[in-house]
């Protein structure tokens, strides 16, 4: 777990320097533009070049373009007659042993491809109820809540019945006891906001960087994932943990485990 911690602590960036100049600090830096880690300055230059709504837009074009190649690639896997297991979102992590879906996007130079290119807001060309498992994690933060729950719609008429949604998303809900906790005077120490998030000026500020960072528009906690799910038709939902659960092999992401919530759901026959 410790090894996890210091994964996701790196990953939510640097602490700001305490004391008065620390807010100022801290703010200057945010709104610098931060080159991308370990992909070196060029791209963090290119990126400050190009607004976020442009990325996003030749994501999606990209996407587009590659429609056709997706939809053969995925009638072949389905003809193929063996298991499916679509991770939806993949990033820079392909889970093994599972059909990786994600934008066309710089994943590649991450050395990482995802299996099949495609924009989950649009139905995947498969038939209902020909995927035997759907993992998505750390996805629908990144999406509307409405949107999020049109992907669990999506979802639901994929699987088979009987068939498991596996869903991790940061744990919005720790994040936020730990903050009120600590408001109440009584925070366990060391706590999620000292281990991920440290030395930030204020709590509240650690908690923003949560809800609005990395291009993040919603917040989740174990009851809403619960409620979408069972929203979107899923039976048997239940709150899960790293690494555990009903899906196989294992997706979940080693560096995601510190921070995230793990609900799974059943489609009913
Ligand atoms: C934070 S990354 C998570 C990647 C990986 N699942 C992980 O946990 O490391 C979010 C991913 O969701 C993908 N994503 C966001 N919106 C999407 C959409 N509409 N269609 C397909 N992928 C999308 C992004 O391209 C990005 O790779």
């Amino acid at each position: 777990m410790e090894h996890t911690l210091a994964e996701a602590a790196a990953a939510a960036g640097p602490a700001a320097p305490a004391g008065q100049d620390g807010l100022r600090s801290y703010l200057t830096d945010r709104s610098a533009t931060v080159p991308t880690a370990g992909v070196g300055t060029l791209l963090g230059a290119a990126r400050s070049l190009v607004g976020p709504r442009q990325r996003a837009a030749a994501k999606h074009l990209g996407t587009r373009l590659l429609a056709g190649r997706s939809t053969r690639r995925l009638r072949d896997l389905h003809a193929s007659g063996q298991p499916l297991l679509l991770n939806l979102g993949s990033g820079t992590y392909n889970a093994p042993g599972w059909v990786n879906v994600d934008l066309w996007g710089l994943h590649a130079l991450w050395g990482v491809h995802p299996d099949v290119v495609w924009d989950l807001r649009r139905p995947l060309p498969l038939p209902d109820g020909s995927v035997d498992a759907v993992f998505s994690e750390h996805v629908l933060e990144h999406l509307p809540a409405a949107v999020g729950l049109a992907a669990m719609d999506q979802a639901f008429r994929l699987l088979r019945p009987g068939g498991v949604v596996r869903v991790s998303v940061p744990d919005f809900g720790r994040w936020a006891a730990d903050y009120a906790d600590r408001r109440a005077g009584r925070a366990s120490s060391p706590d999620l906001l000292d281990l991920v998030r440290p030395g930030r000026p204020t709590d509240l500020l650690a908690l923003a960087e949560v809800v609005y960072d990395h291009g993040h528009v919603s917040v989740w906690d174990t009851d809403t994932m619960v409620a979408l799910l069972r929203t979107a038709g899923f039976v048997d939902v239940a709150a899960s943990a790293y690494g555990q659960g009903r899906v196989s092999p294992v997706p979940d992401a080693p560096h995601r485990a510190a921070e995230s919530l793990y609900v799974e759901g059943v489609r009913p026959a």
